[in-house]
């Protein structure tokens, strides 16, 4: 039997936490592949993980190798092949965007670092915790001895929840659609592209047909839904954001199906005109674990400007995360 695959996962006794860890031990990332899970937590949440893999324990999946648990990243993150950056500072009432980047910046240097230090050669590495692109440029930027393509962040929940919605539009199954793209930030400016996508193999805005439809509510119900689930749930997601993770994970070990793509946010080479090292999000293909930004799309006028203006953004952020001395 193989020798188990390291995963690492942050924030682990949080809500996202809670779902992910189940479906990683059952098989949902890597099949029938035995996981060890190293488990990074701040100290006061140590007790509540220590009930979570209580949980786990009484799960006896036959895939689950081992659990480690600790405060420590340069301990937990030891010989990690996957690494899944979850936990992060909320924004709390109250909060300037800069104190948010600040307190985040403290987490991000400080587990890019360990991951640099201790992690397994072949480490891939994929942020989810808000906010999501910039908290990984920061953990990418310091961790010079890893290249940065093994820094993602996640836009694939943004990616499924545009998927969903034109789905319901024109009523079809998610599996007719192909060709689905968020570009830019995991934020509200991202831009999920209609223009690209297929339905049954036809182009999904010209099925559509619906100009206000695309402005007034695609785009936005797929940018706001974090905020209509709060609203909703009176909790962030947290199970469609878990589902999310392991997507993108899954699919970036295992490949892309043939003649799709997904969303993923990786380090710009400058395709689309995105400046270089911005990490935003882009088509992509995974063929042997190396995910590839597909090229020569078209890009219309309008999607340019909304590309752009999500691109902005991510620019500011580099921006005050360089100011705060955090790359
Ligand atoms: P949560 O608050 O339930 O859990 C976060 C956990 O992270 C807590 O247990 C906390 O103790 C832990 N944590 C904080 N600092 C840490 C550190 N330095 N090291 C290790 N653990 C640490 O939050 P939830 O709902 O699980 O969400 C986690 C993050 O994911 C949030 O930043 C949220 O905004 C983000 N998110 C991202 C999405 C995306 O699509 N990219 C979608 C949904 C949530």
């Amino acid at each position: 039997t193989a020798a188990p695959v390291k995963i690492a996962v942050t924030g682990a006794a949080g809500q996202i936490g809670y779902s992910l860890l189940f479906r990683i031990a059952s098989g949902a990332v890597l099949g029938d592949t035995p996981v060890e899970l190293r488990l990074l937590e701040i100290t006061p949440a140590l007790k509540a993980l220590e009930g979570v893999v209580m949980e786990l324990d009484d799960c006896a999946f036959r895939t689950l190798a081992g659990v480690e648990i600790g405060d420590d990243p340069k301990k937990v993150f030891e010989g990690a092949n996957l690494a899944m950056l979850v936990g992060a500072m909320p924004r709390k009432a109250g909060m300037e965007r800069g104190d948010l980047l600040s307190a985040n910046g403290a987490i991000f240097t400080q587990q890019g670092r360990a991951l640099n230090d201790v992690a397994a050669d072949d480490i891939k590495v994929l942020v989810t915790g808000n906010p999501a692109n910039t908290n990984a440029l920061i953990a990418m930027t310091n961790a010079p001895d890893i290249p940065n393509e093994r820094f993602n962040a996640l836009t694939r929940l943004d990616h499924n929840r545009a998927l969903s919605q034109l789905a319901a539009k024109v009523g079809r199954p998610v599996t007719a659609i192909q060709h689905m793209t968020i570009w830019g930030n995991h934020s509200a400016t991202q831009y999920p592209d209609l223009f690209n996508t297929l339905v049954d193999g036809q182009s999904a805005a010209e099925l559509v047909n619906d100009q206000e439809w695309l402005e007034q509510t695609f785009i936005p119900t797929v940018a706001k839904r974090g905020a209509a689930i709060i609203e909703a749930r009176g909790l962030s997601s947290a199970a469609s954001a878990a589902n999310a993770t392991i997507e993108h994970m899954r699919d970036w070990v295992g490949g892309t199906p043939e003649g799709d793509w997904v969303s993923m946010a990786v380090p710009s080479d400058g395709s689309y005109g995105v400046p270089e090292g911005l990490i935003s999000s882009f088509p992509c293909t995974v063929t042997d674990g190396k995910y590839e930004i597909v090229q020569g799309l078209e890009i219309n006028e309008f999607s340019r400007a909304k590309i752009d203006a999500s691109v902005a953004e991510l620019e500011d952020e580099r921006k005050a995360v360089t100011e705060l001395g955090l790359i």
